[in-house]
């Protein structure tokens, strides 16, 4: 498994539609496998496979304290949502960021897993909310859409200088290598899906 370089907001492959994935490979598995390294050393909640360059309707989320719960749609769709609900949100695109989004509270979604069999599930909150915060990268949307052009503008040019002082072609990430202990990851409330 190799950890991958995460895309950062405003780089424009983020605004890519992803691809359907027609047939599940070997090599299908295996950017799955790297997406779950490259999120859990970030550390996040959730990937989508745009986010590390690679244009395929694919999203992993682990949402367990414990991080060891993976979840992992391939070509999600969602079939229906109700309800509203706003929950402060992150990216590991737009690091540093956390703004709240409204969004569908209770969502009913079909993917196949990571073994190419389709399921349905129907959930609400936290997974809710990260799953269509995933799926928007694979339609080439980043949840700072969501905010005011003010805040949009003000998130650009400070990503952007950012971008610059850190040189492009380095991996990053804002914490320490290696995988963080469980009471890291659970201390630290903040959603970086
Ligand atoms: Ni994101």
């Amino acid at each position: 498994m190799t950890i991958r370089r995460i895309l950062h907001y405003p780089d424009p492959r983020l605004r890519r539609q992803a691809n359907p994935v027609l047939e599940i490979t070997d090599s299908t598995r295996r950017l799955v496998d790297d997406m779950a390294e490259t999120m859990y050393q970030a550390p996040g909640i959730g990937l989508a496979a745009i986010q590390i360059d690679e244009p395929w309707r694919i999203i992993i989320i682990d949402i367990s304290q414990t991080r060891d719960q993976l979840q992992v749609f391939i070509n999600p769709k969602i079939l229906s949502r109700e309800g509203e609900q706003e929950l402060e949100e992150g990216c590991l695109s737009v690091p540093g960021i956390y703004e709240p989004v409204s969004r569908a509270r209770q969502i009913r979604v079909r993917a196949l897993n990571r073994d190419g069999q389709a399921f349905e599930i129907e959930t609400e909150d936290l997974l809710a909310t990260c799953i269509q915060h995933e799926i928007d990268h694979l339609d080439g949307k980043v949840f700072v859409d969501y905010l005011s052009r003010l805040k949009q503008t003000r998130i650009r040019k400070k990503l952007e200088k950012r971008g610059r002082e850190q040189g492009a072609e380095s991996p990053r990430s804002e914490y320490a290598t290696g995988r963080e202990s469980t009471a890291a990851v659970a201390g630290r409330t903040r959603l970086k899906i």
